[in-house]
């Protein structure tokens, strides 16, 4: 089984990387692909130099399984259907195909078993969506109906240039207007990411809304709230209010009973002790805190998890790995 990871520069592409070392699929280096301005660099994996790759049609996919994209939704609508034609599956970051009929949207501890086996594209979710249905899916079963949530998101959501943004701004460099974000970030933070529709709901609210609808095959789901940049280097946070058609004095026991031990989460039970995005930076479990039930109708909790490992790079190595397995 051999690997290539496209977008491999990048801010997911390179912890993909790091993520192979210790992974089934990266027994073999993987074909590490950029654009073809950073072909020829060098990266370190497992104490071997690997070369960058340009990709153009010249590009030899001869021996690669399984490709793990990372380099946003035109590199990916493009690319994809090309490589999969060689007989090559995709995993995909990107937003390009998730809504697509017949391209599964997963999340392995959520909708694992919709992982085909073959090649095909398989898309991997929204960062922030990934990071809420992992503290979602333990208390699924007690009904929600309605979701209100969230988001304090981090620069490097952005990639290198949302990083860059930020350092460049801390240091008392200028702020350049779309590059990548359109307000000043040192120092400040604003609920615009993505253009807003004709509802007034941006790109990144609509995709978690659309998203945890086709994950949870729940169409009729209503999940609304405000996605907010904030300067913050790396994990996102989420503030996520769960309302149920009916009162319950019980369920927040059954919550909190449900989050002990879930797959993939920390519950932290201690209210005084939320999670917080830096010491999280570099953590693969999610983390929940401050569950609380003020009102009996509905459930409140703060998220935190690291957008770059299980919201991007370490949720796709996961679906490559369960994919891997399906083909033997
Ligand atoms: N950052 C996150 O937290 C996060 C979370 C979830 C999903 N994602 C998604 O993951 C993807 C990558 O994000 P990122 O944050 O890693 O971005 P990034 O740091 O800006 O990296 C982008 C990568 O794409 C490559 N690339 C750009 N144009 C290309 C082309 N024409 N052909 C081949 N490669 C090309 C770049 O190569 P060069 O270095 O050669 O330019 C680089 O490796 C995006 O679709 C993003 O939406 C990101």
């Amino acid at each position: 089984m051999r690997s290539a990871i496209v977008g491999a520069t990048g801010v997911v592409g390179q912890e993909m990387l790091a993520l192979l070392e210790n992974s089934p699929l990266g027994k073999e280096p993987p074909l590490l692909v950029a654009s073809p301005r950073s072909a020829g660099k060098q990266f370190s994996f497992r104490g071997e130099s690997l070369t960058v790759q340009g990709l153009d049609s010249n590009l030899d996919l001869s021996g690669i399984d399984v490709a793990l994209f990372a380099a946003g939704g035109s590199t990916s609508r493009e690319w994809a259907p090309r490589f999969v034609e060689q007989g090559v599956a995709v995993v995909d970051n990107s937003s390009a195909f998730r809504l697509d009929d017949g391209v599964p949207l997963v999340v392995p501890e959520v909708n694992g078993e919709v992982i085909p086996s073959g090649p095909a594209i398989i898309a991997n979710p929204n960062c922030s969506t990934i990071i809420l249905l992992m503290a979602l899916k333990p208390i699924w079963h007690l009904g929600p109906e309605r979701l209100v949530v969230d988001t304090y998101q981090a620069v490097s959501g952005a990639g290198i240039a949302g990083l860059d943004a930020l350092e460049r701004e801390s240091s008392g460099g200028e702020f350049l207007p779309g590059e990548p974000f359109p307000f000043p970030i040192h120092g400040n933070l604003f609920p615009a990411i993505g253009e807003a529709d004709g509802d007034g709901v941006t790109v990144e609210e609509r995709k978690m809304l659309d998203e945890c609808r086709k994950i949870l095959s729940a169409p009729d789901l209503v999940v609304q709230g405000t996605c907010v940049r904030v300067p913050v280097a790396r994990c996102h946070s989420l503030a996520a209010t769960l309302i149920f058609d009916h009162e319950d004095q019980e369920r927040l026991t059954k919550a909190r009973e449900a989050l002990q031990g879930a797959n993939g989460v920390i519950f932290e039970e201690d209210p005084g002790n939320p999670p917080t995005p830096g010491p999280l930076s570099g953590a693969h479990p999610v983390s929940v805190g401050r569950l609380r039930a003020p009102f009996a109708d509905s459930l409140q909790l703060w998220i935190v998890g690291d957008q770059v490992l299980k919201g991007a790079a370490l949720n796709t190595v996961q679906i490559a790995e369960s994919w891997s397995r399906t083909v033997g």
